[in-house]
């Protein structure tokens, strides 16, 4: 019987590798199927809550990884380049199949891993490194394999969307909130990967590859984080009706597919308006299928490990198809699109309280042929600058960049004026 089973060995025993063995010790499923045989971290003796004394242990993952009574390694480990990449490429290229959470590595070398893993003739599957829980990978490249995507466009960082969603309800700072999020264990020491946008950019890369037939190429994708959003911005966005989100998007666009991350207001109807907290969600608009959205716990313990065992139950199944959707060579080189820079933006401004510095903004955004669509100032008493936000009606970044500069320029900004755009709602729900 056990010869029947896929072996597999654990790389990485933290949140998401404990995850995985507990679901290994809990769901009889993945028992008849698989045979949990080997795991290896850094360190042997630390308390994990689970108990890991029935399994070999392997001080060095690669050793692991290399090890041919294994037939199935799960990385765990994470971190783009070092141990884990070598981790799967030692599994990929000795024939054994891996399952992996780690976007930074294949954001970056996906493309290399997935040749090697169809030149051993393994799978790579990776549905734990975009969206946790969330079958968005999947979603894309079997429940969608029939349609023509248009974009993708989601929450995928769940730290970011939880900061932006407390400081919202809270109406506390991007600092306090980010102070208290790394107390409670909600965001790194280094909370850089998440809060600048690269995470999110991590994952949208592996989704954009599998969405648009497109090699991944993390290079290619516009980055800006949630750094610069102020309570100002999230209160007065709200009295306009919008709500701030990180968002990540690809899509089709003339001479290619763009991608970009960013924070963005969203009108309160947009599907992902109201996806609070850490969750995580994914839109598609896809051909003839129309708008699906995906929403769930995009991290943690058991709704990564879920992820992790249904790549092993594809495996055990031998389901799992090509790492990207299809085979690499069919990948098209990532065209890099010029990205689209015509919408709605939202502009503010910190002001010096002078006569006539409204007329002076509003001639410097006629002046590049912008209209204003809204316009809120507010009050900051005792203080020297205070914050006016307007949205514009659609015209070109390039002009509201122009813009933007002229009115520094007046010396009447406290700090340089702050942009982002405004995200259409497509198709709404129902429509
Ligand atoms: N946490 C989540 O919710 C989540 C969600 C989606 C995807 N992911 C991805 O899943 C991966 C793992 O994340 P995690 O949160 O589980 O990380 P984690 O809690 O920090 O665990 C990392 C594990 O790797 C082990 N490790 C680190 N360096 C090692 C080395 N040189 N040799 C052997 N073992 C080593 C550690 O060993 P020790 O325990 O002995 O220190 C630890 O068990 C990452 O790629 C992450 O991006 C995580």
């Amino acid at each position: 019987m056990f010869k029947d089973k896929l072996r597999v060995g654990i790389a990485g025993l933290g949140t998401v590798g404990g995850g995985v063995v507990k679901l290994f010790e809990s769901t009889a499923r993945l028992g008849e199927r698989l045979s949990l045989t080997a795991v290896s971290a850094r360190s042997r003796g630390r308390a994990r809550g689970v108990d890991i004394a029935g399994y070999r242990w392997f001080d060095d993952p690669v050793a692991m990884a290399a090890d041919p009574d294994i037939d199935v390694v799960v990385e765990v480990i994470g971190g783009g380049e070092g141990v884990a990449k070598n981790v799967v490429e030692t599994a990929l290229a000795r024939g054994a199949h891996v399952v992996t959470a780690n976007k930074a590595l294949l954001a970056v070398h996906g493309a290399a891993l997935a040749r090697l893993a169809e030149r051993n003739g393994t799978k790579l599957l990776f549905e734990a490194a975009v969206g946790g829980g969330v079958p968005m990978v999947k979603a894309l490249k079997e429940s969608l394999s029939g349609c023509r995507a248009t974009a993708v466009a989601g929450i995928l960082n769940g730290t970011c969307n939880y900061i932006l969603t407390e400081m919202e309800a809270s109406g506390r700072s991007f600092e306090a909130v980010l102070a208290d999020a790394q107390r409670l264990g909600y965001a790194e020491a280094d909370p850089t990967m998440d809060v600048g946008g690269f995470d999110a950019a991590h994952k949208l890369t592996l989704l954009a590859a599998i969405a648009f037939g497109v090699l991944p190429d993390f290079d290619h994708v516009r980055i800006e984080g949630i750094e610069r959003v102020s309570l100002t911005d999230i209160r007065m966005a709200g009295k306009l009706g919008y709500r701030i989100k990180l968002i990540a998007k690809a899509a089709q666009a003339e001479g290619g597919v763009e991608m970009h991350v960013r924070p963005a207001l969203l009108s309160v109807e947009h599907p992902l308006a109201n996806i609070g907290g850490s969750l995580n969600a994914l839109v598609v608009d896809a051909e003839p299928v129309g708008q699906l959205t995906f929403i769930g716990r995009g991290a943690g313990e058991g709704p990564t490990a879920a992820s992790v065992a249904s790549d092993l139950m594809d495996l055990a199944e031998e389901r799992g198809g090509h790492v990207f959707g299809r085979p690499v060579a069919q990948l098209a080189d990532a065209p890099r699109a010029s990205p689209v820079e015509r919408g709605r933006y939202y502009l503010r401004l910190m002001v010096f309280d002078r006569p006539g510095v409204v007329a002076a903004v509003s001639d410097k955004l006629a002046h590049e042929d912008i209209s204003i669509e809204s316009f809120l100032q507010m009050p900051a008493p005792g203080e020297q600058a205070v914050p006016i936000v307007l949205t514009t009606q659609a015209c070109g970044r390039a002009a509201v960049e122009a813009a933007v500069r002229a009115i520094h320029a007046l010396g009447v900004t406290a700090e340089p004026p702050y942009i982002m755009p405004v995200e259409e709602t497509r198709a709404r729900f129902g429509a």
